[in-house]
Parts: structure tokens; sequence; C-alpha cells
């Protein structure tokens, strides 16, 4: 049996214009500044404006269509779409027949996934998986989110909103030429469901109903917000990018000195620093734009990817890796030769 291998042919991606500061949200919450630089290292991140014309999906659709462009690729070649996210514009369908009917005249293929955090790297073996067998040649890989119309921008809410931000990343994975060294070498995910509730959206959902919600829960329980205990799941993070990363190099008997850039999922930036230190990486060797956009759940990887790119980081050749962890807890990595 013939097998293929996998090349991200291009990158892409969008994110709204308007900018909340952390000054902006200490307006709304007993927060500062200096605290969430401090505990996050994020500055700002982008906000939808309601009638801005975004929403998860359409935000998906601007980083494909960039994605196309610069892979000069017109969107009916793509065999398949991936998607995805936590927030997603529908409760259902997911947002990859929003793809399919805003760029592509086929009636291709468009799977929703739904691994939070972890999303596109979840997202990214499976389309790897696709190209390898020869099913598919050219596949869309999409994460993106819109947290904001979801977040609880009061006191009560602060530990999780502050953190988060929306936009939206995309890549075209394409079958690798004979002989060429561009390829994903290898994915590695992984799920521990005993954690889940530590970080949570528990409604609307088929536990809580919308009706269910209003006219049954006390007004201090609270389910249509995500609950996020910060510390635990800050310490399992720090393991579990590590144990990935580390299993992705050993997968390819590679060394950590092999890296050239290292794009972990923009959770927080003490996450990043710690991964950094354990692994005696240095700034060129990691990426993070975590500042700018805070953590953009499923879209931070293709955003991270997407600006590395733009700035010139990735030469052909390089070894690239990108690491991930979140809600499930779920968590991967994917060992990359650019
Ligand atoms: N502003 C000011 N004070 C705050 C804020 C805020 N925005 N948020 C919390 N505080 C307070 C707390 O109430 C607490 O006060 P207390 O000491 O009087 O009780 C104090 O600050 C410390 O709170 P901690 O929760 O201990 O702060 P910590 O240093 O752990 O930082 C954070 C919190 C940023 C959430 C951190 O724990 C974190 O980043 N965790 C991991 C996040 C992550 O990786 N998520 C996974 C990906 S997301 C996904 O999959 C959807």
């Amino acid at each position: 049996m013939i097998m293929y291998a996998s090349k991200i042919l291009s990158v892409g991606c969008y994110v709204p214009d308007n900018v909340v500061t952390n000054n902006d949200l200490a307006k709304m919450m007993d927060t500062s500044d200096a605290w969430i630089i401090e505990r996050t290292g994020i500055h700002e991140r982008r906000h939808i404006k309601p009638g801005d014309g975004n929403s998860t999906s359409a935000m998906g659709v601007k980083a494909a269509q960039n994605a196309l462009e610069n892979a000069k690729m017109d969107a009916n070649e793509i065999d398949m779409i991936v998607f995805a996210t936590l927030s997603p514009t529908l409760y259902f369908p997911g947002g990859g027949v929003d793809v399919q009917e805003a760029l592509m005249k086929r009636t291709i293929p468009a799977l929703d996934v739904r691994n939070q955090c972890s999303g596109f790297i979840y997202g990214l073996s499976v389309a790897d998986q696709f190209i390898k067998t020869g099913m598919y040649k050219n596949v869309l890989v999409i994460g993106s989110e819109n947290h904001s119309g979801g977040l609880d921008m009061t006191t009560r809410g602060r530990g999780v909103s502050v953190i988060f931000g929306d936009g939206a990343g995309a890549v075209v994975l394409s079958r690798a030429e004979e002989g060429e060294i561009s390829r994903i070498l290898s994915t590695h995910l992984h799920s521990q469901g005993e954690h889940k509730r530590e970080l949570v959206l528990e409604g609307p959902s088929t536990q809580f109903w919308v009706p269910e919600i209003i006219d049954k829960n006390p007004q201090e329980d609270i389910p249509y917000y995500p609950h996020m205990n910060g510390q635990f799941v800050f310490k399992h993070a720090i393991q579990r990018f590590s144990e990935v990363i580390n299993e992705g190099l050993e997968a390819n008997n590679l060394k950590v000195e092999d890296i050239n850039l290292l794009i972990p999922h923009q959770a927080n930036l003490r996450i990043s620093q710690f991964v950094q230190r354990k692994f005696r990486l240095s700034d060129e060797q990691v990426f993070n734009n975590i500042q700018k956009y805070g953590n953009t759940t499923a879209a931070s990887i293709p955003i991270a990817l997407a600006e590395a790119w733009e700035e010139g980081k990735l030469k052909r050749g390089d070894l690239l890796v990108l690491a991930s962890f979140g809600s499930g807890f779920t968590w991967g990595s994917a060992i990359i030769r650019w």
C-alpha cells in the first residue's frame, strides 16, 4: 500500500479589528493591567463587535481565504474541510458547512472538531491521516473562536474572562511531492476525561437546556459561563506540554537541540516560559503572541503560525514543533519539517 506524506502548503489568519486592552476590562470588573500582565502576559485581545459581521464561522472563512491566497490556490481544489472550535456560531450544525457554503462549489466533506485548545492539533492530525492514505490531496484545517460574547464580564468571571480573545487561523495541508523534505513527521494526541469539570462550559447542553437554566437554577449557579480551576489547569498544562513534546521528539529520534521553532498553544505566557526554560530553548526558538491576542483556543496555534511565517521565522527544512493542552483535558503535539 502506498503511503503519502502531508505538508503545510500555506497559512492564514484573521482577527477582528476591535482591540480590548486590560485597562478596558478594568472598567468592567475588579482587575488591573498589572495583574493581567504579571499572571498571563496578556496586554490586549480582540473582541468581535456586535454588528461588525463577524462570527466564528465568518472569521474561519476569512482565515481560510487568507490561507488559500497564500497558497495561490482556488478554493475548489480543496477536498475536505476540518473546522475546530469550542464556540460554534450555531449549536448545530458546526462551522465546517459554513466554510463549504461560503467558498466551495463542490459538496466536499466538512468535519467539525471539538477539542478546545487542542482542536487545531487534533484537526491537523485528522487531515494528515486522510492525506497519508491518499484519500485526499488538499485539506483546509481551520481553528476559529468567538469567546467574547459568552464570557462573564463582571468581577465574578475575571479569572476566566481576562484570558480569552477572538480570532481565527487556517492552514492548507497538501500531499507532499515525492522526495520533498517538507512534511508532517508525526502527531501525538491524548485525553483524560476525569478532569473535564476543571475547565468546562456546562450549558446550554443536553444537561442544561436553556429553559432549565433560566427556571431551575439559582442565580449563583451559572453553568452557562465557562468555569476554570486555573491553578489545577496550570499544573497539568506544564506537565503535559513537556511530555507530549518529548513524545514527539522521541518518536522521530530527534533532540531538543534540533528544534528550530516551538509554537505552544497560547494559554498563558507563564506556561510558555516554563516550557521554554525546561527545554532550555532560546527566545528565538519559541514563538509567542498571546500578548496581543490572549488565548484564542483552537485558533491560537494557526494564528501564531501565520504570524511566525509572515515574520520570516520559518525556513524550509526547519524543525517546527506545535504543542497544545486544554479542556477535556486534551493535549497533543505535531512534529513538522517545514
Ligand atoms: N484580576 C485580578 N485578580 C484576579 C483576577 C483578575 N483578572 N483573576 C483572579 N484574581 C485573583 C483571585 O481571586 C485570587 O485572589 P485571592 O488570592 O484573594 O483568592 C488571586 O487573584 C490569585 O488567583 P489565582 O487563580 O491563584 O491566580 P493564578 O496565578 O493561578 O492565575 C490564571 C490565574 C491566569 C487563570 C492561571 O491559573 C492560568 O493561566 N491557568 C491555566 C490556564 C490554561 O492553561 N487553560 C488551558 C487552555 S484554555 C482551554 O482549553 C479552553
